[in-house]
C-alpha cells in the first residue's frame, strides 16, 4: 500500500477545493479517494500546532465519500504531527469528515471552516496521563469519564489536547505572521529583523490564494538538514500556495507536500532562467540570499520577467548596499551596483514618462514594468505590473506657474 501523498496533486486539488463540488468529485474519481486523503491527512499534520504533550496520541480521521471511509492515524507528540494511512480503531480522539468537506475546509476559502461538517468524538479513558502511568511502587491512577477525566488532576487530558490541535488544523484559522516565523525558526521576526509586519500588510490579500512563491536562501547554510524556516513559515501563511526554495547548499531533504527546494547560485542567470519556467510565473519573489549587491541584482535581472503582473519582488538586508565586503558603498549613499542604487534608478524609472529624456529614449524592461515600491527599514517591496498610465497633459508642464497661483506668485 502507497502511503505517502502525492505531490503532484496538489495543484490540481487546491484549484478544484476553490471550485465547484463536480470539479472535486472528478479530481476523486480520476485518482482514487486514498490518493486524495493522503494529501490532505498529510496537509492537516503539516499545519497542527504541537501541543505539549508527554506522549503521543493517536488521532484517527476518517474521510468518508459514497459509503466508502478511508482511515488516517495522525500521531500527535509535542516534537510534531505524523500522518499515515491505516485502521484507527484503538485511537481516543475520532474525526470523520465528507472528503469535500475537508478538501474546502483545507484548499478552499477561507470562509468555509467545515467545523459544521465535522464529527469529532473523544475517549478521553483511553489515554492515560504520563503524569498517572505505573511506576515503581506506584499504581496506575484511574482516569475515568467525568469532568476528571478531561482534565486530569493537574493538566488538560492529552486526548482533549490533541483533538483541538487536529481540529484547529482543519479549520484553518489564520495565524499571525510573526508568530509563524518563530515557531518555523525564521528570522524575520524577533532576534535581528522585524519584517514580518510589513509583509502582513502587503500579503495578506494573497493568503488564501493559490499562489506561486519563490525564495532565495533557505538558510542553515552548509548543514543539509538545518533551514527551511521561511519556507514552511511561507507553507502555513499561505495556505494554498506552492513555495519554492533555492539555495547553493542541497537542502532536498526538507522537501515536502507543497514545499520544494532546487540547489543552485542566485548568481546564476541559465540556472534561475530554467527554474522559472518549469515552476513560475511566480507571483511573489524573496531574495535572501547571499545578500552580495551583485547577485542581488543579477537575480533581479533574471527574475523580474518570470513575476506575474501584479506580483511583488521582494529584497530582504537591503543594509548590505553599505558594506563594501557585500560589493557596498562605503560612503553614506549607496551608489550604483548596490540593492538601493537600483532602488533609487527604479524610483526614476517609475517616473519615466515625467521625466526630461531625448526623444530616441526608449523606456527599459524595468521602467516598463515596475509599479510600485514600498521601502522599509533594510527591507524593499517591488511591485510589478504595467507601468504605462501616460503623463500629465504637457500643457501643465509649460503653462507659467502665476497662472495655477496668481496670489502667490503675483
Ligand atoms: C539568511 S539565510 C536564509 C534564511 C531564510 N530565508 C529564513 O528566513 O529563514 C541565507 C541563505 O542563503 C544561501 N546562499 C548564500 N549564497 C547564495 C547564493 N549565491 N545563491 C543561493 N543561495 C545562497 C545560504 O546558504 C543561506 O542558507
Amino acid at each position: 500500500m502507497k502511503n505517502g501523498p502525492d505531490g503532484s496533486l496538489v495543484e490540481p486539488l487546491i484549484l478544484a477545493a476553490g471550485g465547484r463540488d463536480g470539479d472535486l468529485l472528478r479530481l476523486v474519481d480520476e485518482h482514487g479517494l486514498e490518493a486524495i486523503t493522503d494529501v490532505l491527512a498529510a496537509e492537516v499534520a503539516s499545519r497542527c500546532e504541537p501541543p505539549a504533550l508527554q506522549q503521543d496520541v493517536p488521532v484517527g480521521l476518517r474521510v468518508t465519500q459514497g459509503g466508502r471511509t478511508i482511515e488516517h492515524v495522525l500521531t500527535v507528540s509535542s516534537g510534531g504531527v505524523d500522518s499515515r494511512r491505516g485502521p484507527a480503531d484503538a485511537a481516543p480522539v475520532h474525526i470523520t469528515t465528507d472528503v469535500l468537506c475537508l478538501a474546502r475546509s483545507v484548499y478552499g476559502p477561507p470562509s468555509f471552516d467545515g467545523a459544521a461538517t465535522r464529527q469529532v468524538t473523544v475517549r478521553p479513558e483511553r489515554v492515560t496521563p504520563a503524569a498517572d502511568q505505573p511506576s515503581e511502587g506506584r499504581p496506575a491512577r484511574e482516569f475515568g469519564i467525568g469532568s476528571r477525566a478531561l482534565r486530569g488532576a493537574d493538566s488538560p487530558n492529552p486526548a482533549a489536547l490533541a483533538a483541538q490541535a487536529v481540529s484547529s488544523a482543519m479549520a484553518g484559522r489564520d495565524r499571525d505572521l510573526g508568530d509563524l516565523a518563530l515557531r518555523f525558526g525564521s528570522d524575520k521576526w524577533g532576534v535581528w529583523h522585524w519584517y514580518t509586519q510589513h509583509y502582513d500588510r502587503h500579503f495578506a490579500s494573497l493568503r488564501h490564494e493559490p499562489v506561486r512563491v519563490l525564495e532565495i536562501g533557505i538558510g542553515g547554510y552548509y548543514d543539509p538538514a538545518a533551514g527551511g524556516g521561511s519556507l514552511r513559515m511561507w507553507k502555513n501563511y499561505f495556505s494554498r500556495g506552492i513555495v519554492h526554495g533555492l539555495d547553493i547548499y542541497d537542502k532536498s531533504g526538507l522537501d515536502e507536500l507543497r514545499l520544494h527546494t532546487f540547489v543552485g547560485s542566485q548568481n546564476d542567470a541559465g540556472f534561475l532562467r530554467d527554474l522559472a519556467e518549469q515552476h513560475g510565473p511566480f507571483d511573489i519573489v524573496i531574495d535572501d540570499g547571499s545578500h552580495v549587491n551583485e547577485h542581488i541584482l543579477a537575480s533581479f535581472d533574471t527574475l523580474l520577467p518570470h513575476v506575474r503582473p501584479g506580483g511583488w519582488y521582494v529584497i530582504e538586508d537591503i543594509q548590505t548596499s553599505y558594506w563594501p565586503q557585500y560589493g557596498g558603498t562605503s560612503g553614506a549613499q549607496a551608489g550604483p551596483g548596490t540593492s538601493i542604487g537600483l532602488l533609487k534608478q527604479l524610483i526614476d524609472g517609475l517616473e519615466h514618462q515625467e521625466a526630461n529624456h531625448p526623444r530616441d529614449f526608449s523606456p527599459s524592461y524595468t521602467d516598463r514594468h515596475v509599479v510600485g515600491l514600498h521601502l522599509y527599514h533594510n527591507l524593499a517591496f517591488i511591485q510589478k505590473g504595467d507601468n504605462n498610465e501616460g503623463t500629465i497633459p504637457p500643457w501643465v508642464k509649460r503653462t507659467p506657474l502665476n497662472y495655477f497661483y496668481p496670489a502667490q506668485n503675483g
